[in-house]
C-alpha cells in the first residue's frame, strides 16, 4: 500500500529525513515511532504529496505521490499534526465543505457525511460550532474529515498529542476500530500507543529508519534482550568476574549491597535464559542465593537501545 524508497529531505544544510525506506502492507496498522524532531512529520508530508522530496520516492498503491499526486491523495485520509479547522463553522457544515473540496456531491456526499459522523461519534455535536468543542472532539472532526472521501489508507500524525487522558483513550479506541477496515500509518512519540494499537512498528530517529518489524519480534531479536537480577552473598568483585565468564552473558552490573546481600543485573543475549547456570554457579561457589529472576525486554528497552547514541 505504501512504499517508501530512499526518501530524503534536506532543509538547507539540515538533513531532516535521510534515505528512509519502509513499506506498509494493505490492512496493516503501522506505528511510526520516534522522538520529537526525528523526521516523522517531514516523512508524512512527503508521503501525502505536500512536500517534494530532495531525492528518493514514495508510492501509494503503486502511484508515485509526486507524479500522480491527485490520484495518490484520493487513496489517503490525512490527519495533519495540527488540524486547521474552521472555528466558526458547524461540524456538519465543515464536513460538507471538506467533502465538496474532495469532489463529493449530492446523495453521495450526504451518505458519506452521515457515515463519518456516526463512525467518529459526532452525531450529537453535528450542529455545534467547532470552536465550542473540546480538543478531543475537534480531533474527531479532523478524523471525520480524513475519512469523508472513503480512502482505504489513513495517515495520522500524532493524533493524541495535546489531549487529556480520557480523550486519548477514546481517540485510541476509535483508531483501533478504524484499523479493522483501513490501512493505517500512525505517527507517535509514545511507545505504549504503538504497543496498544499497532501490528507493526517503524522506528525513526535523526531522520534514519532504525527498525521495521512487529513489536514482539523486535523485542525478541534485540540486543537489549534480557536482564536477570540475582542476589547472592559473595565478594562483589569476584562474583561479578565469575558471572561474566559464563556463556551468553554480555555484561554484569553490580547494583547494590543490602544487609550483606549483593545484587547484580546480568545482561544476557537474546533468546537465552541463563538462570539455571547462574544457580549452578552459586552452588559451586558456595554463595548463598536469595533471589534470581528474569526481566523480559520491553519495547521501551528496545527503543532506548536503538536510539542510544553510543
Ligand atoms: N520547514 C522546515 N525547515 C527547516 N527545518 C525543518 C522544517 N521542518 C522540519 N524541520 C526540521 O527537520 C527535523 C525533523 O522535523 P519533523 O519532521 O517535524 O520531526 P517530528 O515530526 O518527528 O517531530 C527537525 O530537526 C526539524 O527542526
Ligand atoms: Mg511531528
Amino acid at each position: 500500500m505504501i512504499k517508501v524508497d530512499n526518501l530524503t529531505k534536506r532543509f538547507g544544510r539540515h538533513l531532516a529525513v535521510a534515505g528512509a525506506t519502509f513499506e506498509v502492507e494493505q490492512g496493516e496498522v503501522v506505528g511510526f515511532l520516534g522522538p520529537n524532531g526525528a523526521g516523522k512529520t517531514t516523512t508524512i508530508r512527503m508521503l501525502t504529496g505536500f512536500l517534494p522530496p530532495t531525492s528518493g520516492s514514495a508510492t501509494i498503491d503503486s502511484l508515485d505521490v509526486g507524479r500522480h499526486s491527485v490520484e495518490a491523495r484520493r487513496q489517503i485520509g490525512y490527519l495533519p499534526e495540527s488540524v486547521p479547522l474552521y472555528r466558526d463553522m458547524r461540524v456538519r457544515e465543515y464536513l460538507q465543505f471538506r467533502g465538496q473540496i474532495k469532489g463529493l456531491k449530492g446523495k453521495t456526499l450526504k451518505v458519506r457525511m452521515d457515515e463519518v459522523l456516526e463512525r467518529c461519534g459526532l452525531r450529537e455535536v453535528r450542529r455545534k460550532m467547532i470552536k465550542t468543542l473540546s480538543k478531543g472532539f475537534r480531533q474527531r472532526v479532523g478524523l471525520a474529515d480524513a475519512l469523508i472521501h472513503d480512502p482505504p489508507l489513513l495517515i495520522l500524525d500524532e493524533p493524541t498529542n495535546g489531549l487529556d487522558p480520557n480523550q486519548i483513550r477514546s481517540i485510541r479506541h476509535l483508531i483501533k476500530q478504524l484499523g479493522k477496515s483501513h490501512t493505517i500509518l500512525l505517527s507517535t512519540h509514545i511507545l505504549t500507543e504503538v504497543e496498544m494499537i499497532c501490528d507493526k512498528i517503524v522506528i525513526i530517529n535523526g531522520g534514519k529508519i532504525l527498525a521495521s518489524d512487529t513489536p514482539s519480534h523486535l523485542v525478541s531479536t534485540m540486543r537489549a534482550a534480557g536482564r536477570i537480577s540475582i542476589e547472592v552473598k559473595a565478594d562483589p568483585e569476584k562474583a561479578r568476574e565469575r558471572m561474566t565468564s559464563l556463556d551468553h552473558v554480555r555484561k554484569v552490573i553490580y547494583e547494590r549491597s543490602r544487609d550483606d546481600w549483593e545484587e547484580f543485573s546480568v545482561l544476557v543475549e537474546s533468546g537465552t535464559d541463563t538462570r539455571e547456570r547462574l544457580a549452578r554457579l552459586a552452588r559451586d561457589e558456595d554463595w548463598p542465593l536469595r533471589s534470581l529472576h528474569r526481566h523480559d525486554a520491553t519495547l521501551e528497552d528496545v527503543f532506548v537501545e536503538l536510539t542510544r547514541k553510543d
